[in-house]
Parts: C-alpha cells; structure tokens; sequence
C-alpha cells in the first residue's frame, strides 16, 4: 500500500475537518471564484473550501488520495444538492487523467502539500491550469509558534526518521523552495507572491478533547502516538500536546476550543 495513501486513510479526517468549516467558507469567499469556473482542489478531503466554493455555482473538481475522504465529500455534496461538486480518487503528483489546461484555479488548502515529490506537484498544478489562470497553495510553515506547524514538528520528534530522499512536507512552507519548485514547472519568480493568513480551529469542546480528536483521528498523530508507544513515551507525547492545545486556546473557557494557526498562502499567475 502507498504509504502516503494509507497515512491518510488510516484516520477519519473529517473529524478536524467539522473544526474548520468556517474557515473554510472564509477563503472560499475571497479568491476570486464566481459561478461557472472551473476549479481543481488537490488533496481537498471531504470539502472544506471545495464545498463553498460548489455553492458559488463554480463547477468543482476534488482530486484526493484519501478513498475515505472521497466517499464522504460526495455524500456531502450530495446532501447539500450541488452536482457541480465532484470527489474523485486521485495522487497531486499524479494526475494520469487530467487533460492539460483544464482548470481556471487549482487550489491546494493543506493537501498536495502532503504528496511526496513537490517538484512533480508543482509540474501537475502547472499543466492542469489554463493559462492565464491561478494556482492557490495554503502551506503550514516551519518554525511557524502556532499550531499546526507545532503540532508537526513535535509529532516528528517522537516518529523514526523518514528514509532517505523524503522531502518534509513542511518545506512546502518556505518561500525559496517553492519558487524553486515553481520555476522548474516554468513559472518566472515575478508570478508567485506569498501572504501570511489565519485558520481558525473552532470546536463545541475544549483543548484536552481537542488532542484526542487528533490522537484517535489524524494520521499524522495517530502516527506518534504509535511510534512513542513503542519507546514507552506516549505520555509524555500527551503532556506536550495538551500543553499545546491548552495555551493556544483562545476560547477562555476550558469546554470549548477556539485556535488560530497561521499559514503561508501561495499565489502563482499561470
Ligand atoms: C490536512 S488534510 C486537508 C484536507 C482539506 N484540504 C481540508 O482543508 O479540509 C490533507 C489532505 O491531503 C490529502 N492528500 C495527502 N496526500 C495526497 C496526495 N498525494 N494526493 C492527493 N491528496 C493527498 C489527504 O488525503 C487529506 O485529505
């Protein structure tokens, strides 16, 4: 099995993904997509921008490894009666069967990030976009004090080293590589401009139940948990993520979860 597909089959991503569906809105509302586009989200999960952005009337493709995710985002589109939103099974780096320059915007929210190999990610999001079009990427950044990039690099410190030659993910969060990766798929440096912006995690419940949504549900933390198991440090894996959570959450009570993260919003001119 494909490790990166079993990673996020393993979980049940819906479950972060029901915590940030205002946020989801939020971009959707403001990229520039309006009725009858034609819009790519890469490693868009069960429709978290994609959804939204259906409801403008654009017509939206989903392409995500994740089986699991798939089914649910169909079911979700199909609850809310929008046949212009469609899920399908597929790998960013790639994309066998999508014709180039099919696509007004490619969008990438946290997604193609994860794909290995960013230089055949970036090649893909180049040729299934028109020209003349965009590409959108939000990237969580290295070294980045808020949550989703801490919550990675603590996860790291309790996982075994990856093999030789994997590219962090993370690295997709760090300006130089991505124009790098950009400008191997022929884009000029001067059609890539970077903003820093805020997603927010909002939950009915607060930061301690927050950590075991992620421990019981994201296949990244599931991940940790299992590898600190191992070592016998799966405690001490807790004590730092509920410390996490504790300190970010800006809801001021302790049932309920309010926690922005900030990330990198990558914007490139095709
Ligand atoms: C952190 S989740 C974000 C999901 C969604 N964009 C959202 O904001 O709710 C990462 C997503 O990327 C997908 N993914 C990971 N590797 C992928 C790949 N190689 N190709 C396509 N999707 C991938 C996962 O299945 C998962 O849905």
């Amino acid at each position: 099995m494909n490790p990166n597909k079993a990673l996020w089959e393993k979980g049940d991503f819906t479950r972060i993904a029901a915590t940030m569906r205002k946020s989801g809105e939020d971009l959707a509302s403001r990229i520039g997509v309006a009725r009858g586009m034609s819009v790519l989200d890469l490693g868009g999960g069960d429709g978290t921008t994609a959804i939204p952005l259906a409801r403008t009337g654009a017509n939206v493709t989903v392409i995500d490894i994740a089986a699991n995710l798939v089914q649910a985002g169909n079911a979700r589109a199909k609850d809310e009666g929008l046949p212009n939103c469609m899920f399908l099974e597929g790998d960013a780096s790639h994309l066998s069967d999508v014709p180039d320059a099919s696509f007004d915007v490619t969008l990438s929210i946290f997604g193609a990030m994860f794909a290995p190999r960013p230089f055949e990610v970036a090649k893909e999001m180049v040729r299934v976009t028109k020209p003349g079009g965009k590409i959108m990427m939000g990237n969580w950044i290295p070294g980045d004090p808020t949550l989703v990039a801490q919550l990675l690099k603590i996860s790291s410190a309790y996982t075994p080293p990856p093999p030789e030659g994997f590219i962090s993910p993370i690295t997709w969060g760090v300006e130089n590589h991505i124009i790098e990766r950009f400008e191997q798929a022929g884009i000029p440096k001067e059609n890539i401009t970077f903003s820093r912006e805020p997603w927010t995690f909002s939950a009915p419940f607060g930061p301690i139940e927050f950590v075991a949504v992620f421990r019981n549900f994201y296949g990244p933390t599931m991940n940790a948990f299992e590898a600190a198991e191992q070592s016998n440090r799966s405690a001490e894996l807790q004590r730092e993520l509920e410390e996490l959570f504790t300190a970010q959450n800006k809801s001021g009570t302790s049932d309920q979860t309010v926690i922005t993260a900030t990330y990198l919003l990558v914007t490139v001119k095709r």
